[in-house]
């Protein structure tokens, strides 16, 4: 349904150096400072599958959902979306997707959403039935009775997110690009804004991109995760893989059954991660786990101990804030 090859973007800046003379000049001879937004990045997506594009803010991933959705243009790569050049924006391209970006409103402030509505309905030449129908559909699985009559403005964030899902889906699109959707919200709505992304996607069949900077969003949607960092694609594949990659190492918690007194002794079992009175919390790698684990049974007199991932948001976390990735 989708598919990316060696896809890049820089932006040109104008620079100028500060005050008259830096004006003057610039006015002159513009200086231009290149970034390199999205760097040679690929993969395919296929249909009905979701997927998350996850990275930190700045890392490429709205420049790429623009390039995807044709509203700005490759420097270079090949990209496709249901059969189409996206930057061609055919009709019949933009009757196959829809874009929805959390920080950008497209129904009118002033306007109840159902009037907008209707004036989409009409762009997208949607026959009134079938408007009628996807409007009633639409409207119970996002809980929005009652809403759509009052003016934009008197509805609550969540409620505003809700309907600009509803209007960006009228016209049944078979790809979906959400750049941020739970952008802001408090955590009820982002829940169900995440339950109605789920249900679409399984009733509908229907391809979702979704971006976010929120592990959580990512988590509960999506299998296939592509982790983008300072415009590079450092990561595509599954949601525990990332785990390989990145964290291939356990915590083990020990609780002892004596106070600790020799902690120097303890080292030898793993990095100690923390320390209380009578428990001690040890990072180890995971092909030295078993040994680790044995080797503290037989030794030490323990009241519990447990063996788990660490959080994927520290591990990924701990991938962006490096700067640089070592992968393994
Ligand atoms: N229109 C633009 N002109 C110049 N630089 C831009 C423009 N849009 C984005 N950038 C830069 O490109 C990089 C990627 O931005 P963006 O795609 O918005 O990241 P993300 O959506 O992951 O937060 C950032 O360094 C950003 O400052
Ligand atoms: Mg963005």
């Amino acid at each position: 349904m989708v598919t990316v090859e060696g896809l890049s973007k820089i932006y040109n800046i104008a620079v100028k150096d500060a005050g008259i003379v830096g004006t003057l000049k610039h006015f002159w001879h513009r200086q231009y400072r290149a970034i390199a937004a999205v760097k040679d990045i690929s993969f395919a997506i296929a249909s009905g599958e979701m997927v998350g594009f996850l990275g930190p803010n700045g890392a490429g991933k709205t420049t790429t959902l623009k390039m995807l959705t044709g509203l700005i243009h490759p420097s270079s790569g090949h990209v496709q979306v249901a059969g189409h050049i996206p930057f061609q924006r055919d009709t019949s391209f933009l009757q196959k997707i829809t874009l929805v970006m959390g920080q950008k409103q497209q129904l009118i402030w002033d306007l109840p959403a159902l009037d907008s509505l209707k004036m989409n309905a009409a762009v997208y030449d949607i026959p009134d039935k079938v408007f009628k129908h996807r409007l009633g559909e639409l409207t119970e699985m996002l809980s929005l009775e009652g809403k759509l009559s009052q003016p934009m403005r008197k509805l609550s964030l969540g409620e505003r997110m809700k309907a600009e899902l509803l209007a960006a889906l009228l016209h049944q699109p078979q790809v979906l690009f959400l750049d941020e959707p739970t952008l802001g919200l408090d955590v009820n709505a982002q829940a169900s804004v995440r339950e109605f992304l789920r249900e679409y996607n399984q009733r509908y069949q229907a391809t979702i991109i979704l971006t976010s900077h929120y592990m959580a969003d990512i988590t509960a949607l999506c299998k296939r995760v592509l982790l983008i960092h300072e415009g590079g694609l450092i990561y595509d594949g599954s949601l525990e893989g990332l785990h390989n990659n990145f964290a291939p190492y356990r915590e083990v918690r020990v609780e002892l059954s004596q106070p600790i007194t020799d902690r120097e002794g303890l080292q030898k079992y793993g990095q100690i991660l923390n320390i209380d009175v009578q428990a001690v919390c040890f990072l180890v790698p995971r092909e030295k786990l078993t040994k680790a684990v044995s080797q503290i049974l037989a030794e030490l007199e323990i009241l519990d101990l447990s063996v788990n991932e660490p959080a994927i948001e520290e591990v990924i976390g701990r991938v962006f804030r490096a700067g640089s990735v070592e992968q393994n």
